[in-house]
């Protein structure tokens, strides 16, 4: 019997195992880093008192909340389609809200059965993905909402997309209806979208100051979607704010945070320099995928924040599925080179499942799994992996939620970003800028022929190696 609101929990203690040899982690090797965390989560208090770290006050923001869910309320009856306009960070904390913790059919469901709208979040400018979207939503414009989402305002990928259905609803609905159909969240004050909302009239949300876009899940980047399609933001956010208070604390044996920063970082230094999550469970992939963009994008950088020299230091993000990734990915976790550390994510109790029948009692591969439940396959699957790395000497620990909740599902949230800062921290790097992407965006504008970006200035991209 789980309890409503059971905290997930991070369970290392399989790295202790002493069939894993020299990959295994030792108590007095967390010993040993213990006062460095100590330290930067002491830091990281104190840059909070001054303002750093915004992204830590977003789950005991209120009025946020209250603002997401009074914009949500007031558009939900109208709207059939929603559809989230927008990438990277503007677009995957929300894919992975919805696949947590709307139904696994979603848009296949009676308006009835779904209580909101559908949802279709275009993270991309394949043209074919898009124009299936749009022959979909077609049908029923006046009954479909986009909402554009953009930190900066000028993201080439978004602003292509806001153009492409402005200028059908306009065609289609005329101008007027045009501006009800389209929500803008981005930055308040900066950024083309900005000015064109303001100027426009378009309805808007901000996107918090100091917040970036891979760091914004529990904003209205997130719970704005998340809210229109039902699911309860309030306990996501309350789920959060526990976190965020236990990852206060500067133990390792108290802040699951620092604990799963610590041992990444040992592994790291191990040289098991990539990261494997494996949720078993559908529901949980779009939050490994998440991961995988806080993890690169945060981590990967070639300088340290102070000095000059370059570093190039990262650990590599890879998402998995258990059990599918058995009959895949197992092998190469198993036999290739011992460089991977595997992060299982395991669900106590599943919100459906699914008995399987007694039959064919003469057939002993049949006959065993009668009487079980897929629940209790999936999750034998997980343990025969672990037992099956173990014995391979490949290290593996694991996040294991009471169910897939809203609660659990903002604790797990938190939890790895105030992870990401801390081994940040860790590495000596600043978690919140990207200067690696942007020579990619300028030689885009520079192609595109906009205006300012005649040359491109290749030392943008310097820190690479
Ligand atoms: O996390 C990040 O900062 C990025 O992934 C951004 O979210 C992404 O580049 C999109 O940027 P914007 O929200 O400004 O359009």
């Amino acid at each position: 019997m789980v309890r409503k609101n059971q905290s997930i929990t991070l369970d290392v203690g399989a790295l202790a195992n002493r069939k894993l040899g020299k990959y295994g982690l030792t108590r007095a090797q967390l010993k040993r880093l213990a006062p460095r965390v100590k330290q930067i989560v002491r830091r990281v208090e104190r840059e909070r008192a001054d303002g750093g770290h915004r992204y830590r006050e977003l789950p005991h923001d209120r009025l946020m909340r209250q603002a997401v869910e009074e914009f949500a309320k007031a558009l939900r009856p109208r709207t059939q389609n929603l559809v989230v306009l927008g990438i990277g960070g503007s677009a995957l904390g929300a894919i992975a809200l919805h696949q947590a913790l709307n139904h696994p059919q979603h848009n296949l469901l009676s308006r009835r059965r779904r209580g909101g709208p559908r949802l279709f979040v275009m993270d991309n400018v394949d043209p074919a993905h898009f124009a299936g979207m749009l022959d979909v939503v077609k049908d029923d414009l006046p009954g479909t909402v986009f909402n554009i989402v953009t930190k900066s305002g000028e993201t080439t990928a978004c602003l292509s997309q806001f153009l492409v259905v402005r200028d059908l609803l306009a065609r289609r609905l005329g101008p007027e209806e045009a501006r009800k159909r389209i929500v803008v969240t981005t930055d308040s004050r900066s950024g083309a979208m900005r000015a064109i909302a303001d100027r426009e009239g378009f309805p808007s949300l901000p996107v918090p100051d100091g917040v970036g876009g891979r760091f914004s899940v529990l904003s209205a980047v997130g719970l704005f979607p998340a809210a229109m399609c039902g699911i309860d933001i309030k306990d996501v956010l309350k789920g959060a704010a526990e976190m965020d208070d236990l990852a206060r604390s500067t133990s390792l044996q108290r802040n699951p945070a620092a604990l799963f920063a610590a041992v990444h970082y040992l592994y790291y230094k191990k040289g098991l320099d990539l990261s494997v999550m494996m949720p078993y469970s559908n529901a949980l992939s779009g939050l490994a995928d998440w991961f995988r963009q806080l993890w690169a994008e945060s981590l990967g950088k070639a300088r340290k924040v102070s000095g000059s020299k370059v570093v190039n230091v990262g650990p590599t993000p890879i998402r998995a599925l258990g059990v599918t990734d058995q009959h895949s990915q197992l092998q190469l976790y198993r036999e290739g080179p011992n460089n991977k550390l595997i992060t299982f994510l395991e669900v106590s109790r599943f919100e459906q499942d699914v008995p399987i029948p007694n039959a064919y009692h003469n057939q002993p591969a049949l006959a065993c799994l009668g009487g079980a439940s897929m629940s209790e396959l999936l999750n034998t699957g997980k343990q025969a992996t672990e037992q099956a790395l173990l014995a391979s000497k490949r290290p593996s620990m694991t996040i294991r939620f009471p169910s897939v909740s809203p609660h659990a599902v903002g604790q797990f949230i938190c939890m790895l970003e105030v992870a990401t800062t801390i081994t940040a921290g860790l590495f000596g790097v600043n978690p919140y800028d990207q200067p690696g992407v942007e020579l990619g965006k300028q030689i885009t504008y520079h192609l595109l022929g906009r205006e300012g970006y005649e040359r491109v200035d290749e030392t943008a991209g310097r820190g690479a190696r």
